[in-house]
């Protein structure tokens, strides 16, 4: 409003001056001098007029409207041509100028000027017409023919964008307003698709299950739709499927659908499901199918069993029944083995790599403890029933063996007092996991050491339970 007030304050002291001289200063004055004065105090009323007239259309309407921003270059197109139109009244009803023929000559410059300028001025105008439009905002993403970037800055002549590789794309705006773009904006889910095969032994339902849980783990993968996996084709060697997601940011789409291929392939692994590959079926001899590719050297499970406290009194052959009836899995590195809040009902030896227990809240996480080859996870759930405690995260590619519970069931029913050495590690642990809780959680922590014993007992039917 400032801009408005002093061309305002000019042109009423114009107007006063005008008319004092019009009373009383004729003779000092000459009359053929008052037109431009009077053209003067024109002038200044048009500026406070059209300053007055922007700020209303652009930082009220337009703002209220969108709730953002009006554009400079819409200011400056709208200000240019109502300066232009005050001008010419001036010109033509106060200073009685013959403004056709000064239009006649303005209309031969701008030709020319037209002429000089015109790919300055498509692109002025396109610049224009994508703010109006309002095709796409600052860091919405856009595909225009093979170019993908990030809309950095969209100025009067250019629109900037980044790509994945950092580097910037300067499209002149007439480009973008003549061809197709798609636009991803920042702030809205979009779907991508990404593809891949399975073996044709397998029943789509398995294969199907497998993706979507992989997809639901995927950090950027969005919670709010469920993801979709459908077959594309029966290729010659495999079924093909379609994988289909969403997601906001769409700088990150690469990156995710190469996690998800990662994952996907840890998943298949650890359910023993073959990656299908060309096949040509020409069998010499033959072989015993091997269910796991033989470059992954395999921990020697048996030997670690050994070295684990809660299963130090276990004879030979129960340690030996524990390697033989469970199966080894395997995760990729950031992959949640184990996540807080889900049933349980098994625990898990570390045979190769490191997990982190970690719990999070208000969006940080915090590590409770890190866990290396040797160690285990997943027994506070497997021995009390109760939900998972923690997220364990594997911190490198990771291989466990997964003990189940009809395994432990075997071990209490032989010799009942193997809960009480559970429940005492189960217990230290809880203690170790109380400086993470809030009030209420750091409650329930306490009734479940005070319990614990009596629950195992309980849950796995054995004498004493409550
Ligand atoms: P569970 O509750 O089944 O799942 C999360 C696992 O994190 C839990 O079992 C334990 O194995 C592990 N965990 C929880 N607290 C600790 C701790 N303080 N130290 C080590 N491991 C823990």
């Amino acid at each position: 409003m400032k801009k408005t007030a002093w061309p305002a304050a000019l042109s009423v002291v114009c107007f006063c001056v005008y008319f004092a001289l019009g009373a009383w200063g004729s003779r000092f004055f000459p009359q053929q001098y008052m037109s431009y004065l009077l053209a003067l105090c024109y002038g200044f009323l048009g500026i406070a007029f059209v300053r007055l007239c922007t700020h209303l259309f652009f930082d009220v309407m337009y703002f209220k409207r969108t709730g953002r921003e009006a554009p400079d270059l819409l200011r400056i197109m709208f200000s240019l041509v109502a300066y232009a139109i005050v001008g010419t009244i001036i010109l033509a009803s106060i200073l009685k100028y013959n403004v056709t023929g000064l239009l006649a000559t303005s209309a031969v410059l701008s030709v020319v000027l037209g002429l000089a300028l015109q790919d300055t001025l498509g692109n002025f105008f396109a610049g224009a017409a994508l703010h109006i439009e309002r095709s796409f905002k600052i860091k919405d993403s856009i595909k225009f023919g093979e170019r993908v970037g990030e809309v950095e800055s969209v100025s009067w002549r250019t629109t900037t964008i980044r790509t994945t590789n950092n580097s910037f794309l300067i499209f002149p705006n007439s480009l973008l307003a003549r061809d197709l773009i798609e636009v991803f904006p920042y702030d809205g889910l979009h779907q991508h698709a990404v593809e891949f095969s399975a073996s044709y032994s397998l029943s789509p339902r398995t294969v199907i299950d497998v993706a979507k849980k992989v997809l639901r783990d995927l950090e950027d993968v969005s919670r709010e739709i469920e993801p979709r996996v459908r077959i594309v084709r029966f290729a010659e060697s495999s079924v093909d499927y379609e994988a289909l997601f969403r997601m906001k940011d769409y700088m990150k789409v690469v990156d995710v659908k190469a996690a998800f291929r990662e994952r996907l392939w840890y998943a298949f692994y650890r359910d023993g499901i073959e990656m299908p590959f060309p096949a040509r079926h020409v069998l010499f001899e033959r072989i015993k199918p091997e269910r796991r590719p033989q470059a992954v050297c395999m921990p020697d499970y048996r030997c670690i069993i050994d070295g684990i406290d809660i299963f130090q009194s276990l004879t030979r052959s129960e340690k030996d029944a524990l390697v033989a009836r469970n199966n080894v899995r395997i995760y990729a590195p950031g992959e949640c083995m184990v996540r807080k809040g889900e049933d349980g009902d098994s625990m898990f030896v570390i045979g190769r790599g490191k997990a982190e227990v970690r719990v999070s809240a208000n969006g940080t996480h915090s590590t409770v403890a890190v866990l290396e080859t040797g160690s285990y996870f997943g027994e506070m759930s497997l021995f009390s029933g109760e939900p998972r405690s923690a997220d364990v995260v594997a911190l490198e590619e990771a291989e466990v063996l997964e003990i189940q519970k009809p395994s432990i069931q075997a071990l209490l029913d032989e010799n009942q007092s193997l809960a009480e050495t559970f429940s005492k590690k189960v217990t230290e642990r809880l203690a170790g996991l109380e400086r993470y809780a809030d009030s209420e959680e750091q409650e329930t922590i306490l009734v479940e050491e005070k319990h614990l014993l009596a629950r195992i007992k309980s849950f796995f039917n054995l004498s004493g339970g409550g």
